[in-house]
């Protein structure tokens, strides 16, 4: 069924696993996704951004996902990724995405606050989950800009950030980038400990595309509940579809070549859902 996502993350920090959240563009990408989950019996988030929902809008998204979610007999939740301003994070609540992100974190840290507790403000009274990001994600996801200014999250300012906006999980700086790395990425798990330390709602990790399984298992032992895939998604259902456009450039059936970018997506989903270790918790 289709869900919010406070009880799935409520369960993985409890037993230090995490959910993760894949970015999906198309049909088969969702159903890539959720096909996954449901062979491996692992609770699943599915999230597009605001350029995605600008590509197909948010009801063709959620009629997709919740078309399957309601077959499906594990937990699906769709989420609103990097929502950057109150208007479109209303238009999904209204819509009917059970998880909502406010992205806020290139204000100031009063304006982020501002914006993240009226976003949360908002979904209160339907239940659904709210998501804010504080200290940044480098690079592009999209067409958002990380900045490269300091990036890590400042455990104090989390500790009066999440007090102050009441959301129900953060998004954390600790030295990861969204899109593909030019060298090897550094994370600061020091940072993550000392957040962790002070701040109990679930914390997320952006820009995992890239990073070693090792180092993102070292993430969810230390505190992050929701791990964020998408440049390696569009990657593997492009390299399905060229595959089947360049051995048969004769196909003019979109079934055949989607197929093949479908499988991709879905033999990355199951092996990241292992590395989250969220197999078998549905
Ligand atoms: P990647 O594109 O690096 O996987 O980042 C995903 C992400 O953070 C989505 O919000
Ligand atoms: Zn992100
Ligand atoms: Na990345």
């Amino acid at each position: 069924p289709l869900v919010t996502t406070q009880q799935m993350l409520k369960d993985a920090q409890k037993h230090k696993y995490a959910v993760g959240a894949f970015n999906v563009e198309n049909m088969e990408m969702v159903m890539a996704v959720i096909e996954a989950a449901e062979e491996l019996k692992s609770p699943v988030i599915l999230q597009t951004t605001p350029s995605t929902v600008s590509y197909a809008g948010l009801e063709l998204y959620l009629a997709n996902v919740s078309a399957l979610a309601n077959k499906a007999t594990i937990p699906v939740a769709l989420h609103l990724d990097h929502g950057n301003s109150f208007e479109l994070c209303m238009k999904a609540l209204r819509v009917g995405y059970t998880s909502i992100m406010i992205d806020g974190s290139h204000e100031s840290f009063e304006d982020n606050i501002e914006i993240s507790k009226r976003v949360a403000d908002a979904c209160r009274p339907s239940a659904i989950s709210v998501e804010a990001e504080l200290g940044k994600v480098g690079g592009k996801e999209d067409d958002l800009d990380g900045g490269d200014e300091n990036p890590y999250t400042n455990p104090t300012e989390a500790v009066e950030f999440v007090k102050r906006t009441n959301v129900s999980s953060l998004a954390v700086g600790i030295g990861t980038a969204h899109g593909v790395y030019k060298g090897e990425p550094k994370l600061a798990i020091d940072v993550l400990k000392d957040i962790k330390k002070v701040v109990s709602i679930p914390l997320v990790l952006h820009g995992t595309s890239g990073v070693a399984d090792e180092v993102v298992k070292e993430c969810i032992q230390n505190g992050i509940c929701k791990v964020n895939y998408a440049t390696d998604l569009r990657i593997a259902f492009t390299k399905g579809v060229k595959e089947v456009l360049e051995d048969k450039p004769e196909t003019i059936d979109p079934k055949k070549y989607n197929t093949i970018g479908k499988e991709y997506v879905k033999e990355y989903v199951k092996e990241k859902m292992h590395v989250c270790d969220s197999v078998n918790k549905a």
